[in-house]
């Protein structure tokens, strides 16, 4: 199986995306976390990527194209295919994911689009925290961990902040990402591989739809 999730920036993805392992045998791929490990790992897509992702602007096209070409070149992709998490973003990087797989033959068999209104997003974003240990995530008032203070997945008590949840950076983030939208729906709705999902529901029940639609495919 091989998908796209995609939605604005707090929609769900990465919190739907933890669900979908559990349940199905598929290759995880975030560029965002890609970028994060890089920026950590301070390497010259890291540092390259550090400036934009700091103001809240997409990383351009040919530098988050090419990690992906090479993500889904790696055999696992081979064997249970993958799970895009925020890419593509643009119509560039939709057109280029049309070439990328059609040269590794795994082609796209459905697009999850979560959806959020953006005004639920602000709230989502700057209430989130992540396990440093495993990156689970949580939010403070709608997913906390069962014993505060201790991560469900690992055990783990130290959490953190993402840099770009700050207002600032959220505020600019959402803009972004709302301008790419429409297009890009547009984009999968023409080749029929949309299945749009109400965001605004409790996690477990955002889930059920994701999975009844997964199971579909
Ligand atoms: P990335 O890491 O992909 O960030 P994003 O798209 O902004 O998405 P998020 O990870 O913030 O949100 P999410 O949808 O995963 O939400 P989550 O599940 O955590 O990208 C970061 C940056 O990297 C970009 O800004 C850009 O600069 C760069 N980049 C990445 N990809 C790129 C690309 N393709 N091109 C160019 N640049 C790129 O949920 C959010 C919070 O809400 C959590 O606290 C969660 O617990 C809570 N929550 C989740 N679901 C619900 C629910 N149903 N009800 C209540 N709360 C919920
Ligand atoms: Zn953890």
């Amino acid at each position: 199986m091989n998908i796209i999730l995609m939605g604005l920036p707090g929609a769900g993805k990465g919190t739907q995306a933890e669900k979908i392992v559990e349940d199905f045998e598929i290759v995880h791929i975030s560029t965002g976390d890609m970028f994060r490990q890089a920026m950590a790992d301070k390497t010259k897509v890291g540092l390259d990527a550090k400036s934009y992702i700091d103001k809240g602007e997409l990383v351009p096209d040919e530098v988050t194209e090419s990690i992906v070409e090479e993500r889904l070149g790696k055999d696992d992709v081979q064997n249970s295919g993958y799970m895009l998490d925020g890419f593509p973003r643009t119509i560039d990087q939709a057109n280029a994911l049309q070439t990328i797989a059609k040269n590794v033959n795994k082609p796209i068999g459905g697009v999850i689009y979560i959806d959020v209104k953006p005004e639920v997003l602000v709230e989502r974003l700057s209430g989130r925290y992540i396990c440093k240990n495993c990156g689970a995530t949580y939010h403070k008032v709608y997913n906390p961990t069962k014993v505060e203070g201790t991560c469900d997945v690992c055990g783990g008590h130290e959490f953190y902040q993402r840099e770009d949840d700050k207002p600032e950076t959220v505020k600019n983030r959402l803009k972004v990402n709302i301008e790419m939208n429409t297009p890009l729906i547009d984009f999968y709705d023409k080749l029929n591989l949309l299945h749009k999902i109400n965001g605004e529901q409790e996690i477990d029940d955002v889930y059920k739809e994701v999975k009844k639609v997964l199971q579909s495919l």
